[in-house]
Order: C-alpha cells, then sequence, then structure tokens
C-alpha cells in the first residue's frame, strides 16, 4: 500500500468520515443532503432546450438503443434472490462497516440524483424521443437507488429519499455542462462497477457484501445511459469541437479527480476489498478514457509525471480543508485557506498536462467490452 493508505492517512481519513458517520436514517439522510465539491448533488438545467434536441441526424443508433432499452433485460435484476447472502453488520469492524455505510449513501445519493434529472426532463418535455429516453433512464436510477436503500436498510438505515427531493439544494447547470457531466458520471460509474466486479470475480474472498455480485448486470445499465448522452452530444458537432475541448477537458479532469479524492477518504472500505485506490484510480480513469473516445476529441494523459502527483497533491489538500473544517477557529480556518489554496495549485498542475488527440469515429456506438 502507498502512501495515502498509510496509518497516518487512514487515521485522518478515518476523522473526516467520521465526521459523517451515519448510524440512523436521520443521520444517512443528512449526510446525503450535503453539498460539498465531493458529494454527489442534484442538478437542474434548461429544459427547454434540452427539449429541442433533434436526435435524427443519429437515428439509427438512437431507435436502436432504445429498443434496446425498452426490452428491459435488467427487469427483474434489482431483487435480492438466493445469491444474496446473510450479512454480518454486528461482526464488521466498525471502522469498515462506517466507510462502507458511507460508500452506499454516496452511492445511492449518486444514483437518486440521475433520477431526480432524467425524471424532471420527462415530466418537463414534449419531444417524444428525448420523453421517452428520460423516462427509461429515470426507471433504470430508480431502481438502482432503490436496491442500494434496501441494503441499507439491513443495517437498520435508510436515506429517506422523498426528503432529499424536496429539500436538498438542486445545482443550475447549463445543458452542454450536464452533457459532458452526466456522459462521464455514467461511464465512470460503469468503469468502476465493472472494474470492482472483475476484481472480486477473481478474487472472491475479499467480496465482504453480496451487492457487489449484481454490479454486472447493473454497469450495463449505466453503459447505456452512457450512450444515450454520446448520441445527444453527437447531435450537435459543436459540443466537442472549438473552445468547448476545453469544457471537456475541464470536466473530465474534475471528475477523475474528485473520484480520486473521495476514494482515498476509505481506506479501510478498499483494503477489505484488497484494492489498492491508486491502482483502481488508474484501471477505471484508462477505461472510461477509452470509452470516451467515442465522442471526445481528447483524453487525458493519466500516465504523465505530473498526474499522479497532482492527485496525491489534492487529496492531501483536501483532508487538510477537512481538518480545518473540524478545528475551526482561526487556525482552522488558516489551515482551510491554506489546503484550499494548495488544492487549487494541484488541480492546476493536472489540467495543465497537456491532453492526448485523436480522431472521433463518425458512429459513437460501443458495446460494454471490459
Ligand atoms: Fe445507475
Ligand atoms: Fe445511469
Amino acid at each position: 500500500m502507498n502512501a495515502p493508505t498509510s496509518v497516518e492517512d487512514a487515521r485522518a481519513a478515518d476523522k473526516v468520515v467520521g465526521e459523517e458517520v451515519a448510524e440512523t436514517s436521520e443521520q444517512a439522510t443528512a449526510v446525503a443532503m450535503q453539498d460539498t465539491l465531493l458529494t454527489p448533488r442534484f442538478y437542474t438545467t434548461d429544459f427547454d432546450e434540452m427539449d429541442r434536441i433533434n436526435v435524427e441526424g443519429v437515428r439509427a443508433d438512437w431507435d436502436d438503443l432504445i429498443a434496446r432499452m425498452v426490452a428491459d433485460p435488467n427487469k427483474n435484476h434489482f431483487r435480492k434472490t438466493e445469491d444474496w447472502d446473510e450479512v454480518d453488520w454486528e461482526g464488521m469492524e466498525p471502522a469498515l462497516r462506517k466507510e462502507f455505510i458511507d460508500f452506499l449513501i454516496s452511492s445511492c445519493t449518486a444514483e437518486f440524483s440521475g433520477c431526480v434529472l432524467y425524471k424532471e426532463m420527462k415530466r418537463r418535455g414534449s419531444n417524444p424521443d428525448i420523453v421517452q429516453l428520460f423516462q427509461l433512464m429515470a426507471r433504470d436510477e430508480a431502481r438502482h437507488a432503490g436496491f442500494i436503500n434496501d441494503a441499507l436498510r439491513e443495517a437498520g438505515i435508510a436515506v429517506n429519499l422523498g426528503f432529499l427531493t424536496q429539500k436538498k439544494k438542486y445545482t443550475y447547470f447549463r445543458p452542454k455542462f450536464i452533457y459532458y457531466a452526466t456522459y462521464l458520471s455514467e461511464k465512470i460509474g460503469y468503469a468502476r462497477y465493472i472494474t470492482i466486479f472483475r476484481h472480486l470475480e477473481a478474487n472472491p474472498q475479499h467480496r465482504f457484501h453480496p451487492i457487489f455480485k449484481w454490479f454486472e448486470e447493473w454497469c450495463n445499465d449505466e453503459f447505456g445511459h452512457g450512450e444515450a448522452f454520446a448520441l445527444l452530444m453527437k447531435t450537435d458537432p459543436k459540443l466537442t469541437s472549438g473552445v468547448n475541448v476545453l469544457w471537456i477537458k475541464f470536466f473530465l479532469t474534475a471528475v477523475y479527480s474528485t473520484m480520486y479524492v473521495r476514494d482515498h477518504q476509505r481506506p479501510l472500505f478498499h483494503k477489505a476489498l484488497g484494492v489498492d485506490p491508486d491502482w483502481y484510480g488508474q484501471e477505471v480513469f484508462r477505461k472510461t478514457s477509452a470509452i470516451s473516445t467515442q465522442v471526445f476529441p481528447i483524453t487525458l494523459d493519466i500516465d504523465h509525471p505530473r498526474w499522479m502527483k497532482g492527485l496525491k497533491r489534492l487529496q492531501k489538500a483536501s483532508l487538510k480543508v477537512a481538518m480545518g473544517k473540524q478545528r475551526g477557529g482561526v487556525i482552522g480556518t488558516a489551515q482551510r485557506l491554506v489546503g484550499m489554496g494548495q488544492a487549487a495549485v494541484g488541480f492546476v498542475s493536472i489540467y495543465t498536462i497537456p491532453a492526448i488527440r485523436h480522431e472521433v469515429p463518425a458512429s459513437s456506438r460501443m458495446e460494454p467490452a471490459y
């Protein structure tokens, strides 16, 4: 194990996660309500503009994708079967239990965030193609969030999704930013789920909870959602050219680095899975980058010497911010500001790594291959 999972960092991360430890549904919902740079947010956008998308230019691929979603191969997947082993929540090491619950709450919130956005687009839209797509995606995300909540319920807690819908803050993103951010979150979600699934397939002794057995079919839903956003971006070449390439680079950098920092806050969870979070991060970035060549003209150079250094710097800075916040007072505030400055420097150092350019294929269509 490398630096971020050293004992010292584990303790520091534990403190950060400890701040948000959830033992009741109220606490779990409070964790899900948090809006920081690192926690899943709810989004709203210009739904009228999105409703005006014309998919005629990608009609063949579009109809094909929609037909596969309508066929609904995962209709009965998100149910507990005999494969759902008994979970020994009481016997789980408390610190691991805390991190795992944090992981489940954060995953549930992220899944539900998709559900809320897609459902709203479906409700507001009048374009039959758009309405149908968003209804199908909302269906999937509701299942995903509900299934994670079922798993949480066995530990005696659940996120109050109705309350979140009403009370969680909504962040406005213009449609093009929704495309970049949501496309990436779907594809990175696929890459995360399939990487854990394949790892546990080869190392079943590390499968400490049955939910991981569900990840294979699950990630195919996310892959399909990503395909839909790739097609939406294909309808307008301007979205992936000119100055927008800088925005794409920004979103790639932000999404990757957020994942890295967030995962390093859960050292015990990754240790229990038998996964080095540095290896896991790079593996997920590699898969996401390979997939994103279907529509983005650039990928990040994650083998550049500055890349890992910058991520580690960001991670250390985020610990400093969290510890400063917890400490409070003048010293805490100073610590927090220093941390924020270091985070900004870390982000700039990775954002300015030259990107790798490549040709984008005429059709974005891709099959899940990992
Ligand atoms: Fe999902
Ligand atoms: Fe999804």
